[in-house]
């Protein structure tokens, strides 16, 4: 076996797990935010939590984004000064970073429609999100910058998993553009899933980095989600007992957020976990095949 240069282990070949027909696509898509925020502040449903909920996951995208791809960009160039990137992962690893770099481009719109009517708090955790950025670069080593950006990868393709196979609501509910992005986003998050993964498993195999990381996002996940979806609610003046029922209840009542999406996040910590272990690429197609026509998103590439 041969061993790791940096690790003193064997290099994981986890990417075999690759589907052969996988293709991660580029799609270009453009929508227009404030217009529809305007028409209809709570688009989701017309429930306050569950729109609110949404926005503030995605309020943290724009920046968050941005930290994956420098995370993989920085591992991948460790790894190619020991030769271990072959051609199939350089090519994966450019369509993740255009990827992410469009998701993150049309977040910051939203971002900024929301701040638009009236939101203006976003722009300063926007700001500490970039700052935390920055910090990260020069104090973080990449090994586990790119650990961390693997479990938030789980996240997102777990999020995605929740949004087209458990609870569908959130999106067929939801108003158009945002149920068009969220759609596009998911797919590409699916096609996307095993990149940082498996750059990560090839840099460090520690067992211990994965648990750390996948603690060390979750609290982070959801200390930024409770912040800013308390501001969004207490800013409609809606934090009222009434609405912290309804708050708690999202998430942890009987049909609630957590129960679809933490038996998803638990695969994480099984030894033998890879994001392609399943493919969910069929189901959404068959799911959401009409969504994607309606609102022109490139359907996935299964050939
Ligand atoms: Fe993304
Ligand atoms: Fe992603």
């Amino acid at each position: 076996m041969k061993k790791h240069p940096l690790e003193g282990e064997s290099i994981p070949r986890s990417h075999t797990y690759r589907p052969s027909n996988l293709h991660i696509v580029v799609r270009k898509i453009a929508y227009e935010y404030q217009t529809s925020l305007e028409a209809n502040r709570y688009w989701f449903n017309n429930d306050p939590i569950g729109t609110h909920f949404i926005n503030a996951l995605q309020s943290t995208f724009p920046d968050g984004e941005l930290f994956f791809i420098q995370a993989a960009v920085d591992g991948a160039r460790i790894l190619r000064q020991h030769g271990s990137i072959d051609n199939q992962m350089e090519q994966d690893l450019k369509s993740f970073q255009q990827q992410e770099a469009h998701h993150s481009q049309q977040h910051r719109l939203w971002n900024k429609a929301l701040i638009q009517i009236g939101y203006e708090k976003l722009a300063l955790y926007d700001n500490n999100l970039h700052n935390f950025d920055v910090w990260s670069r020069k104090h973080i080593p990449a090994k586990l910058r790119l650990a961390v950006t693997a479990a938030a990868e789980h996240y997102t393709a777990s999020i995605a998993y929740l949004f087209t196979y458990v609870n569908q609501d959130l999106l067929r509910k939801s108003d158009a553009p945002f149920s068009s992005l969220l759609l596009y986003h998911a797919m590409e998050e699916i096609e996307h899933k095993s990149v940082c993964f498996d750059l990560s498993q090839m840099l460090s195999r520690s067992y211990m980095m994965r648990i750390i990381s996948l603690v060390f996002i979750s609290f982070d996940l959801a200390i930024n989600i409770f912040m800013r979806m308390r501001y969004l609610l207490k800013k409609d003046g809606l934090w009222g007992w009434r609405h912290k029922v309804k708050f708690w209840r999202f998430f942890l009542g009987r049909n609630g957020l957590l129960k679809g999406l933490l038996p998803r996040i638990l695969q994480y910590l099984r030894p033998s976990f890879h994001p392609w272990r399943t493919d969910e690429r069929k189901g959404i197609e068959h799911i959401f095949g009409d969504l994607m026509i309606r609102d022109h998103i490139e359907p996935f590439k299964l050939d």
